[in-house]
C-alpha cells in the first residue's frame, strides 16, 4: 500500500497543467493526469515518472466522459482534485463583436464543467483534502478593467458556481480553493504574460499544499493572497 499523497490534475496536457503535474511528481506525490487525446508532454513526464505518473483521458465537457473517469478512478483516494482545463476565445472582443458559439465554449469549458467534475469527483476527495479549480485575476469582479471581459466573466461565473457550491456544502471540511495563477507565458496567456511557468506553478503547488486541513472557500492568488469577488 502506498504512503504517497494523491493528486488528481485535470487537463494537464500542456502548459500550467503539465507543469502542475511535472511539479507534483517531482514531489514525490502519485500523480494521476488527464488530457483529452495524447500528449506528448505527458507521455515524456510519465518515461521520467514511470511508477508515479498515471495518464487518463477525459474530455471536461462531456459529462459522460467524467463520470466514466470517476468510475476508473473509483478505487483511488485523491488528497487533492485540482481542474485546470480552460481555454480562452476571442478574448479582445465585445459582447457584439462575440461570436455566440465562442462565449457559450467558454462558459461550458470554464465555468460549467470544472464544477461538474467537481460534484462528480467531490466523494473521492479526503476530509482533510484539497479541491482546487484554476480561476484567473481577471475573474475578479471588484478589479475589473475590462481585460478579455468575455473570457474573464467566464471565470467570475466560476466562481459563483464554486461559491454555490461551498454555500451548499457548509459542513464540508475540505478547503474549496479558486485559484489565479498570474499571468504566464503558455498559449493561453501568450508571449507578453509577466510570468515564465516556472514563477507560477511551485508558488500555487506550495500554496495548495498550505490550505490543506483548512476547511473553507477561497479566491486566492499563488501567493495566497484572498483577491475580492
Ligand atoms: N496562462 C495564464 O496566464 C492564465 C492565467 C489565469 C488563469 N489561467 C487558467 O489556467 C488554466 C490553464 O491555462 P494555460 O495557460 O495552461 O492554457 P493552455 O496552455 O491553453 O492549456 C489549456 C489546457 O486545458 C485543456 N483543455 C481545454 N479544453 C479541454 C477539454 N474540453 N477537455 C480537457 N482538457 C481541456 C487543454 O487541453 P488540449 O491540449 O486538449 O487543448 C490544455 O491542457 C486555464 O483554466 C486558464 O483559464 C491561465
Amino acid at each position: 500500500m502506498t504512503t504517497k499523497k494523491t493528486v488528481l490534475v485535470v487537463g494537464a496536457s500542456r502548459g500550467l497543467g503539465l507543469a502542475l503535474a511535472e511539479e507534483y511528481c517531482g514531489r514525490g506525490w502519485q500523480v494521476i493526469a488527464t488530457s483529452r487525446g495524447q500528449s506528448f508532454g505527458l507521455k515524456q513526464l510519465q518515461e521520467r515518472y514511470p511508477e508515479t505518473l498515471e495518464i487518463e483521458t477525459v474530455d471536461v465537457v462531456d459529462l459522460r466522459s467524467v463520470k466514466a473517469l470517476h468510475s476508473r478512478l473509483e478505487d483511488h483516494t485523491l488528497d487533492v482534485l485540482f481542474v485546470n482545463a480552460g481555454i480562452c476565445k476571442a478574448n479582445e472582443l465585445t459582447p457584439v463583436e462575440v461570436e455566440e458559439k465562442d462565449f457559450l465554449d467558454m462558459m461550458l469549458t470554464n465555468a460549467l464543467s470544472p464544477m461538474r467534475i467537481i460534484e462528480v469527483f467531490q466523494d473521492s476527495v479526503v476530509e482533510s483534502g484539497v479541491i482546487a479549480v484554476m480561476s484567473s485575476e481577471i475573474g475578479s469582479i471588484g478589479n475589473c478593467l475590462g481585460f478579455w471581459e468575455l473570457y474573464s466573466s467566464s471565470k467570475a461565473a466560476l466562481n459563483m458556481l464554486m461559491a454555490a457550491f461551498a454555500a451548499r456544502n457548509k459542513e464540508d471540511t475540505r478547503a474549496l480553493l479558486l485559484v489565479a495563477p498570474g499571468w504566464v507565458r503558455t498559449e493561453m496567456g501568450g508571449p507578453e504574460a509577466e510570468l515564465e511557468i516556472s514563477d507560477s506553478i511551485p508558488l500555487v503547488v506550495d500554496m495548495v499544499e498550505r490550505n490543506a486541513g483548512k476547511p473553507g472557500l477561497r479566491f486566492t492568488d499563488r501567493h495566497g493572497q484572498i483577491l475580492p469577488w
